[in-house]
C-alpha cells in the first residue's frame, strides 16, 4: 500500500507547469525555444505598488496579520466591489488568501462532502477539476463548443444540474479561451440557477480587467441580485496588476462561508504575506490608468496572433473578448504527418511535435477539457509572438 493518500492518486500534476518545465529543459539543452505557455503578463508590477510593498517592509509591517487579511485590504476590496461591480459587501464578508488559487481551494474544502457535484464548463482552467477532487467532491464537466464561442448554454447548464450539484464554477473572461459572457448570455445562465435554489455559483473573475473592445465584463451577483446569497465572487490582483508572484487573491460572499474559509486558512497557511497585502491595498486604491495602456498592448498582440494563426493551414482561431489567451482548433491537422514523421493523432501530439520540431511551447487542449485545440498565451513580446506564429505556420504547412 502506498504511503500517500488515496485522494492524491485522483489528481494530476498541472499540465501547464509540465509544458513550462519541458520548454525550460529544451532551452537548458541549448535549443531555441519560444514559450507561449505562461499564464502571466510579461509587464512589471507598477512602481507605486512595488513602492507600497517596500514601504511596508521599511515600516515593519512584517508580522502575522489576521489569518484572512488586514482590515485595510478588506476595506479596499469592499470599495472595489461597490465601485466596479455594484456589489455591496461588508468586511466580514471578505476573505483574502495566498492567490486566487487558495481562495477557490478553501471554498471547495469548506463545502464539499463525498458525492457532492461541481459543474465545470469546459474548456476550463486546469486546476478546477483537480481542486474539486482534492476537496473530496466530484467534477461534472459540461462541454462548450467552438460554435458557441466556447460558452456554456442555458440548456447545457440545465442538463448538468442534479440534486447533488453544489456549485457551478463560472469563469469569464476565460482561461484558456479568452471567451467573455455578455450580460444577456450570463442572464440566461443565472435564470437557470434561479430555478435550482440548491446550486451556488463560484465565479472566478480573475480576468475582469482584461476585457477588450465592446465587451463589458459582468459578474453573476450583479446580473442577478437574487443570487447574491449563494454567490462567492472571487478575484485577485495577480493578472491585471502583474502581481502573480505576490500571491494575493480574494473573495466576497455569505458570512458563514467566509467564516469557514477563514477557519481552514487559520489552521493551514494563516495570513498571506503581510507585505503583499499592503501592496494589494495600493493596487486597488491607487491609479488604474495603466490598465488601459496594458490592454491596448494586449489587443494589438491578440489581433496579431489571431490573424497569423488563421493564416496557418488547418488552424481556425476565433477572436476572444478578454484575458491573454487564444484557443485555436487544429481539427483539420489531425491524422496528418509532420515533417519529422510524427502522426498527429491528437492535440497533445500536435503540441509535442511543435515543441520538438519548431521550438514553440503551447499547451494542448486536452489539458483544458476540450480537443482538438491548443492554448496560446500572448502575454509576451510582439517579436516573440511573430516568430512563434511564423514557426507554427511552417509546422502546419509541412504537415502531409
Ligand atoms: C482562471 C484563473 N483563476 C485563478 C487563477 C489563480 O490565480 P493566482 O495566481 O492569483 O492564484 C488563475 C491563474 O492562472 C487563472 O487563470
Amino acid at each position: 500500500m502506498s504511503f500517500l493518500s488515496k485522494s492524491l492518486s485522483r489528481v494530476k500534476p498541472s499540465p501547464t507547469i509540465a509544458v513550462s518545465t519541458m520548454a525550460a529543459e529544451l532551452k537548458a539543452a541549448g535549443r531555441d525555444v519560444i514559450g507561449l505557455g505562461a499564464g502571466e503578463p510579461d509587464f512589471d508590477t507598477p512602481e507605486n505598488i512595488k513602492a507600497a510593498g517596500a514601504k511596508a517592509i521599511a515600516d515593519g509591517k512584517t508580522k502575522y496579520t489576521a489569518p484572512d487579511g488586514i482590515i485595510e485590504l478588506k476595506r479596499a476590496i469592499c470599495e472595489k466591489f461597490e465601485r466596479e461591480n455594484n456589489l455591496t459587501y461588508t468586511t466580514d464578508q471578505v476573505s483574502v488568501g495566498t492567490g486566487g488559487k487558495q481562495i477557490l481551494y478553501n471554498a471547495l474544502v469548506a463545502t464539499m462532502n463525498p458525492g457532492d457535484e461541481v459543474i465545470i464548463p469546459a474548456p476550463y482552467w486546469v486546476s478546477y477539476p483537480d481542486m474539486v477532487l482534492l476537496a473530496g467532491g466530484t467534477p461534472v464537466i459540461a462541454e462548450a463548443s467552438l460554435q458557441t464561442g466556447f460558452k456554456l448554454t442555458a440548456d447545457q447548464l440545465e442538463a448538468a444540474i442534479t440534486p447533488k450539484t453544489k456549485w457551478l464554477i463560472f469563469n469569464s473572461p476565460s482561461n484558456p479561451t479568452g471567451a467573455g459572457y455578455s450580460r444577456e448570455e450570463l442572464k440566461e445562465l443565472t435564470d437557470v440557477l434561479l430555478r435550482h435554489p440548491h446550486v451556488w455559483v463560484m465565479t472566478d473573475d480573475m480576468y475582469e480587467h482584461l476585457a477588450y473592445g465592446d465587451f463589458k465584463f459582468c459578474t453573476p451577483a450583479e446580473v442577478e441580485p437574487k443570487l447574491y446569497d449563494r454567490t462567492l465572487t472571487c478575484n485577485g490582483v495577480s493578472k491585471a496588476y502583474s502581481m502573480t508572484g505576490w500571491r494575493i487573491g480574494y473573495a466576497a460572499g455569505p458570512k458563514e462561508l467566509i467564516g469557514a474559509m477563514r477557519k481552514i486558512q487559520s489552521q493551514s497557511t494563516s495570513n498571506p504575506s503581510s507585505i503583499s497585502q499592503w501592496a494589494a491595498v495600493e493596487a486597488l486604491n491607487g491609479p488604474q490608468d495603466f490598465l488601459k495602456t496594458n490592454n491596448e498592448m494586449f489587443v494589438r498582440r491578440r489581433d496579431l496572433v489571431v490573424s497569423m494563426l488563421n493564416d496557418a493551414e488547418g488552424i481556425v482561431c476565433p477572436t476572444p473578448d478578454g484575458a491573454f489567451y487564444v484557443y485555436p482548433s487544429v481539427a483539420e491537422c489531425i491524422g496528418k504527418t509532420s515533417a519529422k514523421g510524427v502522426k498527429i493523432e491528437n492535440d497533445e501530439v500536435f503540441a509535442t511535435a511543435l515543441l520538438e520540431e519548431k521550438g514553440v511551447a503551447v499547451v494542448f487542449g486536452a489539458a483544458f477539457g476540450l480537443s482538438p485545440n491548443f492554448r496560446v498565451s500572448y502575454a509576451t513580446s510582439d517579436e516573440a509572438l511573430k516568430e512563434a506564429c511564423s514557426r507554427i505556420q511552417d509546422f502546419c504547412a509541412e504537415l502531409k
